[in-house]
């Protein structure tokens, strides 16, 4: 339940975002000035028909729009812009550090050179002004095969990337589909996470962690249906990257009076908080919190244990994890 202060700390506390789909913070503004700047038409009228659109009832339906809006990326500048505007947005609720995710094949698929998306996406990290790094996610309704391929298209750009993931339409694509790939990107010395128990079964996330070694789930929310799994995960203190807003508006719970987030917590388990599209959930991490601390039985004590979890969950060498970490242990000592 949230108080004024308690909503001021929200906002104000250091904190590090771990799902986030960069393709999924193209706003319809920038959606429209990048389509007339390349000469694209688009299938809405204006910003308001599109924002309207943005109304889902699963996850498909929210991925035929979020693909759609993508096809406006062509250039290196496009990546570029679309990746500074995040980067300046999650500053603005004091991220210090962003994991980012994006989707090659989207991309390529269409024509945009690996080398266009990565390079510009990883020339605006590098410019600020926050700490960001890139997972390259594999989209699983394709085969295996593609995302071979993609990898190996990745190999050149190596050093940019800390790891991959796996994203898209969940159900009818398990884990085990992508066991090879993801064995060749754990050689390849990259972090490995991937989307598990959103809409599909907690046998998803038992096979993200078995079959692909994942060191994150992101959601994961599902996994509450499977006691022996909460166990498992509790006891390996594997994060879960939750996305509140996305849940609540893909219908992965009905409002979010009955989101899990504090049985997450509850159970022990390293839950995050993240934006996931932010463009199309309405609202950046910040508003992630506010919506989840307005709904729920939340105080500040969640807020520094989310905060403190946003940190061991990243992918950060040991001493920048623990500047973040006294930094967050800072900003709630009592004064
Ligand atoms: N791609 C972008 N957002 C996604 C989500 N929430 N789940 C699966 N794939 C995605
Ligand atoms: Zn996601």
């Amino acid at each position: 339940m949230l108080n004024e202060q308690l909503r001021r700390r929200l906002q104000a506390m250091p904190k590090a975002e771990l799902h986030i789909h960069i393709e999924g913070s193209l706003e319809p503004e920038l959606i429209f000035e990048l389509a007339q700047r390349n000469g694209i038409s688009l299938a809405y009228p204006s910003v308001e028909a599109l924002r309207q659109a943005y109304d889902f009832t699963d996850l498909q339906s929210f991925l035929d729009i979020y693909y759609a809006g993508a096809s406006v990326l062509l250039t290196e500048q496009d990546f570029y812009d679309m990746t500074a505007a995040y980067l300046r947005r999650a500053a603005a609720d004091n991220v210090r550090h962003a994991e980012i995710f994006f989707d090659p094949q989207t991309h390529t698929a269409r024509g945009v050179p690996f080398g266009t998306a990565i390079n510009g996406i990883w020339r605006a990290c590098q410019e600020g002004p926050i700490s960001a790094s890139l997972i390259m996610c594999f989209l699983r309704h394709l085969p295996e095969e593609d995302a071979l391929a993609t990898l190996e298209q990745a190999l050149p750009h190596r050093d940019k990337l800390i790891g991959v993931g796996l994203d898209s339409s969940e159900v009818g694509h398990p884990p085990e589909k992508f066991a090879r790939v993801f064995e060749r990107a754990r050689e390849l010395g990259l972090h490995l996470v991937a989307h598990a128990g959103e809409e599909g079964p907690p046998a998803y996330i038992d096979s993200a962690l078995d079959v692909l070694h994942v060191e994150r789930i992101d959601h994961g929310v599902r996994c509450l249906d499977d006691p022996q799994l909460v166990q498992r995960l509790a006891r390996e203190r594997m994060a879960l990257t939750v996305c509140p807003l996305s849940n609540i508006k893909l219908r992965v719970f009905d409002v979010m009076g009955s989101h899990n987030l504090r049985r997450l917590l509850d159970a022990g388990l390293a839950a995050t908080v993240n934006s996931d599209d932010p463009a199309y959930f309405g609202g950046y991490v910040n508003a992630n919190y506010l919506a989840a601390f307005e709904a729920l039985p939340l105080d500040e004590r969640h807020a520094r244990q989310l905060a403190v979890n946003s940190f061991e969950a990243a992918f950060l060498d040991a001493d920048s994890k623990r500047a973040f970490l006294d930094e967050v242990e800072a900003f709630f000592a009592p004064v």
